[in-house]
């Protein structure tokens, strides 16, 4: 049977990331990529299971995805990830077509879970060390050419937001070694690389628990001294952690893009303090103005949750007037789902379907229309932008991102692609801007 796997990746960029450290383990034991679920040997969903959309996803492409083991009884199907971690056996239970399960803290052991299904063993691994010598054990190699790379620089969360399931599938906060994380910079960079976004489920908490330690913003000003990289980017950040030293850092550090994600989630201080956010909307302010007074164009977005239990009219209000007052680049607006085993979840989900859904649709609308305001700004200007791909349209057109992460779409020659040009901005859109490169 010809060894090729096909990886299907549900959720944030973490687990983008992972994903394609699970291929490069296959790839290291002679597997290759396959281009469709039917050419796989190997077929993995690496799931998420943030919100209860999230979850629903994952069991409708499992039902999908029974045919191909149906037509052929060889076919491996493995579930990993954080729905993974969390359901456990109770998923080769469920699904009898499903081989093995691994959880968030199993990515290491895949290959042995591949050989013992070989054998007929059906193994839930979702064991929660602390550690992951993933990192360490397997350096992480960028495609030949690639520009742009993911670097995790810690795990888990220890914050435990009432309404939140990732500290219960992550489990407890965990920082690399500084001078591992500079070491894999170096080689990305010594490759092809050259703006790399460090992750991390709370990234700015970074060092809180590293030995020796090593703040976040000393990290960063470490990984800005490497020659050959050009652009930092984290995501993402927690407000709580968010010191006077790094907002100083968007002024001072070269290479540190000036854009920073700040999930915000309610403007209501009894929804923040039940939500155990640990901020107050009045010190949220404060912080958007202090990054706006250090870094004048910096790009902001944010998260946030309605329909929260208990959440009243008014208190949607102060959500909406904040985000009013704000101006956010953009932002991704969640309406509440109990996850089981949170706090949240412990008490009556009180608010109608139908009602989040209309406050969602408002705070859309506004957002459309203040990231369509704020995209307009830069018509007239020109901005560097590091051209990435192909635009999406096809046409000719080529597609890059501001250090502040705004999409650019524009007519340029191939070879620009993974270069940086300058472009002035002659039109916005909602999500992206065009221009001429000049
Ligand atoms: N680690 C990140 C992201 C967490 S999940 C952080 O701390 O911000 C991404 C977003 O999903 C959250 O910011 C929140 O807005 C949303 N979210 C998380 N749990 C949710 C739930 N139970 N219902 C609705 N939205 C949720
Ligand atoms: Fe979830 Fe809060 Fe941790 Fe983010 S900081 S992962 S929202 S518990
Ligand atoms: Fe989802 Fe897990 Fe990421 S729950 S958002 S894939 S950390």
């Amino acid at each position: 049977m010809k060894k090729l796997f096909y990886i299907k990746t549900f959720g944030c960029q973490m687990n983008e990331y992972e994903s394609l450290r699970i291929c490069k383990l296959l790839e290291e034991d002679g597997y290759a990529a396959a281009s469709t679920y039917a050419d796989a040997s190997v077929i993995i969903l690496n799931t998420c299971t943030v919100r209860q959309k999230a979850e629903d996803k994952i069991y409708s492409e499992l039902g999908r995805i029974k045919k191909y083991k149906k037509a052929d009884a060889d076919i491996l199907i493995g579930v990993g990830g954080c729905l993974a971690q969390q359901e456990g056996v109770k998923l080769l239970k469920k699904f009898p077509y499903v081989d093995f399960i691994f959880g968030t803290k199993a990515l290491p052991r895949v290959l042995q879970l591949i050989h013992n299904a070989r054998k007929g063993d059906r193994i839930a691994d979702i064991a929660m060390e602390t550690t992951c010598q993933l990192y360490s054990e397997h350096p992480y190699k960028p495609q030949p050419g690639q520009i742009s790379a993911f670097v995790t620089i810690m795990q888990g969360c220890d914050n435990f937001c009432s309404y939140c399931i990732v500290p219960h599938v992550r489990g407890r906060e965990w920082s690399r070694p500084a001078d591992e994380i500079v070491k894999e910079v170096q080689s990305l960079v010594k490759e092809s690389v050259c703006e790399v976004t460090l992750l991390g489920q709370n990234v700015n908490s970074y060092g809180n628990k590293a030995i020796p330690k090593t703040t976040f913003t000393e990290l960063l000003q470490q990984l800005d001294t490497i020659k050959g990289l050009e652009r930092i980017r984290f995501t993402t950040s927690h407000p709580k952690d968010l010191s006077p030293e790094l907002i100083r850092a968007f002024g001072c550090i070269p290479k540190l893009c000036e854009h920073i994600h700040l999930p915000m989630q309610s403007g209501s201080n009894r929804i923040l303090q039940h939500m155990n956010r640990q901020y107050t909307r009045q010190t949220y302010l404060e912080q958007i103005s202090h990054l706006r007074t250090v870094a004048p164009h910096i790009s902001i977005t944010s998260d946030i949750i309605v329909g929260y239990p208990g959440e009243t009219d008014a208190e949607f209000e102060e959500t909406a007037s904040l985000i009013d007052e704000i101006k956010f680049d953009d932002l991704f607006i969640f309406h509440y789902t109990d996850r089981k085993g949170t706090k949240a979840s412990e008490m009556p989900d009180t608010i109608p379907y139908a009602v989040k859904i209309d406050r969602l649709k408002i705070l859309n609308e506004r957002q459309r229309s203040i990231s369509l305001e704020k995209n307009s700004a830069c018509v007239g200007k020109s901005y560097e932008v590091l051209f990435e791909e192909h635009s999406k349209k096809g046409d000719g057109c080529i597609a890059g991102r501001t250090r502040s992460c705004k999409v650019v779409n524009c007519m340029g020659p191939e070879s620009m692609i993974g270069k940086k040009g300058m472009v002035l901005i002659d039109k916005a859109h909602i999500h992206s801007l065009t221009g001429k490169l000049i």
